[in-house]
């Protein structure tokens, strides 16, 4: 039973991990402890007590609360703000009662004047040693309420320490690198106001000690990660007593949203685990959680496939495609991916968004022959859309030029030439829900990939009794189109991309088994945006294509290694590989499929940072320990340097593995401690298997 009832509150066990919280003497839900599993539960110190010594000092700066309304005399960050009817802008949240039911937790809170109702979700994942939680808002009254912010979760740090904070941030071609900086008086902010999860910062954290600095081994770690694919909001706030505590959920900047009589509202989870092993530990509860609870198809091997976009661009028809299917096929590809270009009125990134059916010109008797001819290749068939977006120039938009998202008096603002359909409306749910669900009836489409390319502009709904509702309503709406979709279509596996990785977030990965990671194909870049990704994704999430992109001193082998790392693709023009480049590519793809099992189901344990050398290492190592895969690279490395042993992790001490090339069995010890030497010249890369050799494992 994870979830214990004790006199002073509540504890969450885990495997290894424990969180509690309880009233304090005030009546106030205050957080107690987030750390490793104690042995007794009297081992949690009760809740602390309201300190307020002078009239400029509040409780709230020092006493963590587990869940702050903005009321009374709270300076801090709040998880919550309402305005009532009547204009009042306080809300005084009271315990009211709880309820377990299996692995959640539910605490009510009630208003103390007016009938609203707040429940915190706590479920409790033993398991993968996570907590996941949210909130619902419930009106009881009879009169509007309006939110004004709504947080899934306050995390608290333990008190009076200084701790730092890791973070991933980027841009469109250069997403999740990795930042790590003190946390210090004050608040840090991370958002999205672009109406997706965003290339520049993504709703994830990690926080570890100042003085006593986490590794990837060693040390702990609290992070976590939300649940929206929309704009949301991470502040990090030390208040002057101390206190750290991370705060996250939607965006409250221009939002609002009205709660009728009689309804509620549901914020997305967040969720948030301690790790006494390092980022490493904490990422691979994160991938183990995502892989096997999140994504649609669980850990059903992802596919190796070809996608055409490099090659041919919006120059698509049955002949170049067929080419490409057949070189694509002869290497080993197992799907390919017709991208964009294909649908009505698609000349260029200028016209088409919006008419999701096969250009006539290009393809004067639908998709169907070209599908039969990739499946008679023995590949799947895959299609590119991009359906929350319009061109002006399309029948779509010169039919319902209201559909899209803007200010009536002001310009609508393109961007690549498009506007963005208005997805909270439900005529335009259903438009999109009809066109793919038809796309999809009428063909034999195995895999969508679903795009996004632009961020948002004049974000009108004027319709809407609460317009500044959209930034909520618009992403209920996308899942509720992928979701339909879904059902109606459960063998279909969905990869979701924004302009490469602007949209990566644990929500979109409950409808997308996979992420177009970034526009960024050129290797020696995509080692520290994988790194990032590799944070809180785990390898089969992360769709990683061999490109033409980069200098073409870069081996093809280079190239292939850093892809295989991930969800291997191909994206390059084979139509300009040569015969030899293409045998090569045949015997790569050939090698990833027999490690496949386990960089994809495995544990991953980063070895050397990218971001800190130019000889970096990665590995991933069987569930069952018996067998593994280490992956190193050089990038330029003045001459001479002696690279040092990457040292192994994760295999089982006393048992003895060989390694692909390396002469005698050694221990596991061995390999963890002593390492493994790796001779590399500038731009070389190794890709060795370990196996156990001395039992059945
Ligand atoms: C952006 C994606 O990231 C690319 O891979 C490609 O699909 C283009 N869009 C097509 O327009």
């Amino acid at each position: 039973m994870p979830i214990h009832t004790t006199p002073n509150g509540w504890v969450l066990e885990t495997r290894l991990t424990a969180y509690a919280f309880g009233l304090n003497a005030a009546g106030m839900l205050v957080h107690r402890y987030w750390g490793p599993r104690l042995p007794r539960l009297e081992d949690y110190s009760p809740a602390m007590d309201s300190i307020g010594w002078a009239s400029f000092n509040g409780p709230g700066e020092i006493v963590p609360e587990e869940y702050p309304a903005y009321a009374g005399s709270k300076y801090i960050d709040p998880c919550l703000k309402v305005t009532f009817a009547d204009g009042v802008r306080d809300a005084v949240l009271e315990f009211e009662s709880s309820q377990i039911t299996g692995s959640e937790l539910q605490v009510h809170l009630r208003d103390a004047h007016y009938p609203l109702r707040v429940t915190l979700h706590y479920c409790v994942h033993d398991a993968y040693d996570l907590i996941e939680r949210f909130v619902t808002v419930h009106n009881h009254g009879d009169t509007p309420v309006t939110l004004e912010r709504a947080f899934s979760a306050q995390w608290h740090l333990p008190l009076h320490d200084q701790y730092r904070l890791t973070h991933l941030a980027g841009a469109w071609f250069k997403e999740t690198q990795i930042h790590r900086e003190a946390l210090r008086s004050g608040s840090k902010v991370l958002e999205s106001r672009r109406l997706t999860t965003s290339h520049q910062h993504n709703p994830w954290f990690a926080v570890d000690r100042l003085e006593h600095r986490a590794t990837e081994d060693t040390g702990e770690v609290w992070f976590g990660a939300l649940a929206w694919s929309g704009n949301w909001k991470l502040t990090a706030e030390v208040t002057v007593f101390g206190s750290t505590r991370v705060n996250i959920g939607l965006n409250d900047w221009d939002f609002a949203l009205r709660l009728e009589p009689g309804t509620g509202y549901t914020t997305p989870t967040c969720v948030a685990g301690f790790s006494g092993q390092g980022f490493g530990g904490a990422s691979r509860r994160l991938h183990d959680f995502v892989r096997e609870t999140i994504v649609p198809h669980g850990n059903a091997p992802h596919k190796v496939l070809y996608n055409s976009w490099e090659a041919t661009t919006f120059n698509v028809n049955q002949a170049s495609q067929t080419e490409l299917a057949q070189i694509a096929a002869d290497m080993g590809a197992e799907l390919f991916v017709l991208d964009d270009g294909w649908f009505h009125g698609r000349r260029s990134d200028d016209a088409g968004l919006g008419d999701w059916w096969p250009d006539e010109k290009k393809f004067p008797n639908g998709l169907s022959p070209l599908i039969e001819q990739v499946n008679g290749l023995g590949m799947d068939f895959g299609l590119w859309i991009e359906p929350e977006m319009v061109n002006p120039d399309s029948d779509l938009y010169r039919a319902h030029p209201d559909w899209v998202i803007h200010f009536p008096t002001r310009t609508r603002t393109t961007m690549r030439d498009q506007l963005i359909l208005n997805l909270a409306r439900t005529d335009v749910q259903e438009y999109l829900i009809a066109s793919i669900d038809g796309l999809l009836t009428k063909n034999n489409i195995s895999f969508i990939k679903w795009d996004m390319n632009r961020n948002v502009s004049e974000p009108g709904w004027l319709e809407d009794s609460e317009p500044k509702s959209i930034w909520v309503r618009y992403v209920e709406g996308l899942y509720r189109v992928w979701g339909t979709l879904h059902q109606r279509h459960p063998s279909v596996t969905w990869q979701g991309c924004s302009g490469g990785g602007g949209r990566a977030d644990l929500g979109i990965l409950r409808f997308a088994d996979q992420i177009w990671t970034s526009d960024m194909t050129e290797p020696t870049m995509r080692l520290q945006i994988q790194e990032g990704f590799s944070q809180l994704f785990p390898a089969s999430t992360m769709e990683a294509w061999v490109t033409d992109m980069g200098p073409k001193h870069l081996p093809l082998e280079f190239r292939f290694h850093v892809s295989m790392t991930g969800v291997l693709g191909v994206g390059a023009n084979l139509l300009h590989w040569s015969e030899s480049e293409r045998l090569e590519a045949k015997r790569l793809i050939t090698l990833y499929k027999s490690i496949r099992p386990v960089v994809q189901e495995g544990d991953q344990y980063r070895l050397r940072s990218a971001f800190e050398s130019a000889f970096s290492g990665l590995m991933y190592v069987s569930k069952d320990q018996s067998e593994g895969v280490v992956f190193a690279f050089r990038t330029h490395i003045p001459d001479p340097e002696l690279l040092p042993p990457l040292k192994l992790r994760g295999l089982e001490p006393e048992w003895l593995y060989e390694i692909d090339g390396v002469s005698g069995a050694r221990s596991g010890a061995a390999w963890m401690h002593v390492g493994l030497g790796v001779a590399l010249s500038d731009f070389g890369s190794a890709v060795l298997r370990i196996r156990r050799v001395d039992g059945s494992g």
